[in-house]
């Protein structure tokens, strides 16, 4: 915890943590309302990526945007924006040829280009390489909490230390590990779908020499994982394991499509908490655990044609449960528990690629030094964190809402929107908080 120093570094009026699409989508929007008003906000976006990319260890050839390019970081907002995914086809002489493949959902590749397009427009308001690793208060006279201390660490192991009024906390999800693997952590054959090409990178098969490798898990990571196995590694062997029983595809029609629209947000923030709770069970199969219908008829289509030529190279390992894992001289050996039959079988593998979803929980941890002011962290409908009257600097946060805003939360659907109103609401800071903001602005005039 840090006392109030003599001379205080200059407090940014906002540090946005992450500066992946959540935070790229409030830097337009913030940029935009600092025009309308004529009052910029000082701000800056810490990234811990050098060189940013969009889960850019995911990035296949086959993977596709699960969401319409016209919910891209602005559209939906201000229709006129020039950080549309229209103009940035235009900018790249491309959008003849885009309107020509005649789809909705450009492939992964391009939309992180995209991304990595807005995000050049703001360098100057960005700071890529730097780990933030915890947010501190900095206590006044009074005891009152005006700033806090973001303690970051670059690439070359130099911490820095900034003082901001306000934060928007939006560093996505971390891959989940099961606990059955938890004894192999840092063994390089074993690795989260998040790590998926750099770790691919390094494997025998790259060389054509023969590997069995398990991809654990049944939603869109599996999937995507294990058609890019069979495409780009002929001499890889892929299982498939999952807990259930098939792959079950992601509702993406029409009227089920409606609870990603801004406005469900309301209705889902207004709900008590056991409907809301109802809600997010609902339409959990609009997003976790499933998998896009034209991936599941692909696989269908791969494992048929094995039993038309009766040459069975991979294997579909559904109802298993893994009841252990640990290393066997150079692999992994894996013991399931088929739950139809109760079977008990080990198989060994050279990998195992754990496709097994993402927690949100990073918030709470770089938080924690504010725990006393926080409480449970509960987020209001303008996604500022609740807090003990003593703690008057805001704390916002992206991703971390599904509970009570609902599953679009984590997902790109309501990106433009919420950075809307996330930054009308830091324009709305007590009155005092605008003051020194036109103070600060007029002296850097
Ligand atoms: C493989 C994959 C594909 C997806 N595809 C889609 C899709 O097609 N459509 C859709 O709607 N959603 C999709 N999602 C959901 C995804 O959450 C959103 O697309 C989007 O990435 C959310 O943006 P974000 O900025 O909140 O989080 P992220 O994109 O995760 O960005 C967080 C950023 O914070 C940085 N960071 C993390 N911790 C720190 C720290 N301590 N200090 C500094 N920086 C830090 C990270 O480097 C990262 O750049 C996908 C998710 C995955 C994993
Ligand atoms: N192209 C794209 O746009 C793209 C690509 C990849 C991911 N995504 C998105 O990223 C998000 C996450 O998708 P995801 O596939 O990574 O995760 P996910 O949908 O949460 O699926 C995780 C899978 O891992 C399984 N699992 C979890 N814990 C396990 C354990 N202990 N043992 C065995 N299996 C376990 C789950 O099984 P159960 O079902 O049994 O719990 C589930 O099948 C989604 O929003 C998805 O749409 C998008």
């Amino acid at each position: 915890m840090t006392q109030q120093m003599n001379v205080a570094p200059a407090a940014y009026d906002l540090l946005g943590i992450g500066f992946g699409p959540s935070n790229l989508a409030l830097a337009i929007a913030l940029q935009e309302l600092g025009e309308q008003r004529n009052q910029p906000l000082r701000s800056l976006f810490l990234d811990r990526q050098k060189d940013y990319r969009w889960h850019g260890n995911t990035l296949v050839a086959q993977s596709e945007l699960q969401i319409s390019f016209l919910k891209d970081l602005v559209t939906l907002r201000n229709p006129q924006s020039p950080y549309s995914f229209v103009n940035y086809l235009h900018t790249q002489g491309r959008l003849a040829d885009f309107i020509n493949l005649g789809t909705f959902y450009p492939c992964r590749m391009e939309y992180n280009d995209y991304l990595r397009w807005v995000a050049g427009h703001f360098t100057e308001q960005s700071g890529y390489g730097e780990e933030v690793l915890r947010i501190e208060p900095v206590i006044s006279a009074g005891r009152n909490v005006e700033r806090l201390q973001v303690v970051s660490r670059d690439t070359e192991g130099r911490e820095h230390i900034r003082h901001t009024h306000s934060l928007a906390l939006s560093t996505g999800g971390t891959p989940k590990i099961p606990l059955v693997f938890a004894g192999l952590k840092g063994n390089e054959r074993v690795f989260h779908h998040a790590q998926y090409l750099q770790s691919m990178a390094t494997m025998p098969c790259v060389d054509g020499r023969p590997m069995r490798i398990a991809v654990v898990g049944g939603g869109q990571s599996a999937a995507e994982a294990f058609i890019d196995l069979n495409d780009s590694y002929p001499s890889a062997q892929v299982d498939m394991i999952l807990r259930a029983a098939v792959l079950k595809p992601a509702d993406d029609s029409p009227f089920v499509n409606e609870i990603f629209a801004p406005e469900y947000t309301d209705l889902v923030f207004n709900q008590p908490e056991d409907d809301r709770d109802r809600l997010i069970n609902e339409y959990h199969n609009t997003n976790y655990s499933v998998v896009d219908l034209d991936l599941i008829e692909r696989i269908y289509g791969i494992f048929y044609r094995q039993k038309v030529s009766r040459q069975f190279r991979h294997g579909f390992l559904c109802r298993r449960v893994i009841e252990t894992a640990h290393q066997e001289g150079g692999q992994i050996e894996l013991r399931l528990n088929d739950i139809a039959t109760g079977t008990i079988e080990s198989h060994r593998y050279d990998a195992v690629i754990l496709a097994t979803g993402y927690e949100r929980t990073s918030h709470r941890r770089l938080l924690e030094p504010l725990a006393e002011y926080l409480g449970d962290f509960v987020a209001g409908r303008d996604y500022r964190l609740a807090s003990d009257p003593r703690l008057q600097a805001s704390i916002f946060i992206q991703g971390f809402c599904q509970a009570s805003h609902g599953l679009s939360d984590t997902l790109l659907s309501v990106l433009p929107a919420r950075a809307g109103e996330i930054a009308d609401a830091l324009y709305e800071l007590p009155r005092h908080r605008r003051q020194e903001i036109a103070k600060a602005v007029a002296q850097r005039a």
